[in-house]
């Protein structure tokens, strides 16, 4: 990420280019939830493909799934979110705003700091108003299946996406004929009554996560930890973000999840400080022992070699879409001086880049127009692309470079006669000449080279 990156001019690029709005703004929004515009659903798309090509195309040890977002609710009873899922929330007397009381303890004023014995006394961080004692606050939103709103038909909207890789754990391993280890991916919404959603889209109440579950055999736990740790480490790095924007954290004991043993955070260097992008846990065999309690099913692997009944261990890497996406962007953006202007840039991996080819005729000319709709004609099956003719051709550069657009394709009064056209590639703005004919392999070896 350069210098010049803030969540307010990324916020405004959202918004101007047509990434990310508010959802239901035209009624003064709703917080937390957020709607992908046209550049913004490619972007997100491309985050999906590329985490889905590495974790189960290119693997022979995973396989997908697409599960229901409301399930049983006996489910969240035996993975414990009924009854944990809850963060302390307070309110403040006077402005009536509420917090959440975990992290207004990074509020506590200078003086109260360092002195361990004293308890610190938390106010309004807004008005400095005294604050009511925490409640515990579930997050889960709350619906009711059916006509009837009594308590018999109160069902949630899931929290995570990984439960419904465990409740398949049996369904998958026999119709896949899997043997351990192996590993399930699924890309989902999961939905949080967040008390205090923002950052943009870091911390919202409806969002996508991208989840492995990979079950091994116990005693190859941590080991396969390990393996996935270096794996997601290595992903993001292979995507362009900036190493030294990047970490992995191991939490603390008293920073972990009621279902683990021990977890790695990989870390993106925001504006507002490191902040998680991916949790990947070891899970153990709490949820296929919880599940298999409450359902009454045997939720086992029979391993042939050793002729034992074993419950897998579970590590699980799990990521957010929005955050990822949002560290993507704010990571590739971009400025710097071209002749006395400022050129604002994404400088974005090709392979998520959500346009890959904008074509563009020197101007409006009549002469123009039509070959370069033929070019546009001619590229549109292969990749995403953007056809523009309002304004300046230099202007209309700055406008690709600023969503990122990896490549230009400019027909001038020379195609007319030579049949070529120029491309401008978006970092280094150099330019080549290339025959129409060969456009479309041109671009393929600079997308997708081999
Ligand atoms: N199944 C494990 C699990 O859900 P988590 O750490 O609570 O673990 C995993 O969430 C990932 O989901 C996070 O690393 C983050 O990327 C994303 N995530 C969680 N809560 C979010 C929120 N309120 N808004 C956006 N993304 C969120």
């Amino acid at each position: 990420m350069s210098t010049e990156a803030t969540v307010e001019k990324i916020v405004s690029l959202c918004k101007r280019r047509g990434f990310v709005f508010q959802s239901s703004e035209i009624y003064g929004g709703i917080g937390g939830f957020w709607d992908y515009g046209p550049l913004g659903v490619e972007l997100k798309n491309n985050i999906k493909r590329a985490w889905w090509k590495a974790v189960v195309q290119e693997r022979d040890d995973m396989v997908g799934l697409d599960a229901a977002i409301v399930m049983n609710p006996t489910v969240w009873k035996a993975s414990g979110h009924l009854d944990t899922f809850a963060d302390p929330m307070v309110d403040c007397k006077e402005c009536k705003r509420r917090f959440r009381a975990d992290e207004l303890a990074h509020h506590v004023p200078a003086s109260a700091h360092g002195h361990a014995a004293e308890a610190p006394v938390v106010r309004c961080p807004e008005c400095g108003g005294e604050l009511t004692e925490p409640r515990m606050f579930n997050l889960m939103f709350k619906t009711y299946v059916g006509p009837v709103e009594d308590d018999a038909s109160v069902a949630y909207l899931r929290p995570e996406t990984a439960q419904g890789m465990f409740v398949n754990f049996s369904n998958v391993l026999q119709t896949m004929r899997r043997k351990l280890p192996f590993g399930m991916a699924q890309i989902g919404k999961a939905f949080r009554n967040e008390i205090t959603p923002g950052n943009f889209i870091f911390r919202d109440r409806e969002f996508e996560q991208m989840e492995i579950e990979y079950f091994v055999k116990p005693g190859t736990d941590e080991e396969w930890h390990q393996h996935w740790v270096e794996e997601r480490h290595r992903w993001y790095l292979n995507l362009g973000l900036s190493p030294e924007r990047l970490r992995v954290r191991r939490l603390d004991r008293e920073e972990l999840a009621h279902y683990a043993k021990d977890t790695y955070e990989v870390e993106y260097l925001f504006p507002m400080g490191w902040s998680e992008l991916e949790g990947i846990a070891n899970r153990t065999d709490f949820d296929l022992g919880r599940h298999a309690e409450f359902s009454g099913r045997v939720l086992e692997y029979f391993d042939e070699e050793t002729g034992e009944h074993v419950v897998p261990y579970v590590i699980e890497p799990s990521s957010g879409v929005d955050r990822l996406f949002m560290a993507f962007l704010m990571d590739s953006y971009d400025e710097e001086e071209v002749r006395g202007e400022t050129r604002a840039i994404l400088r974005l991996h090709k392979d998520l880049a959500p346009t890959k080819v904008a074509v563009l005729p020197l101007s409006r000319n009549e002469q123009l127009v039509p070959p370069a709709r033929e070019v546009w004609a001619l590229l549109r099956p292969h990749w995403m692309t953007q056809f523009d003719d309002a304004q300046s051709i230099g202007r209309r550069y700055r406008r690709q470079d600023e969503v990122g657009t990896p490549y230009c394709v400019t027909i001038d009064f020379d195609t007319l006669t030579d049949q070529a056209v120029t491309i401008r590639e978006r970092d280094s703005m150099e330019q080549v000449r290339v025959p129409i004919a060969n456009l479309v392999a041109a671009l393929r070896e600079k997308l997708e080279p081999a």
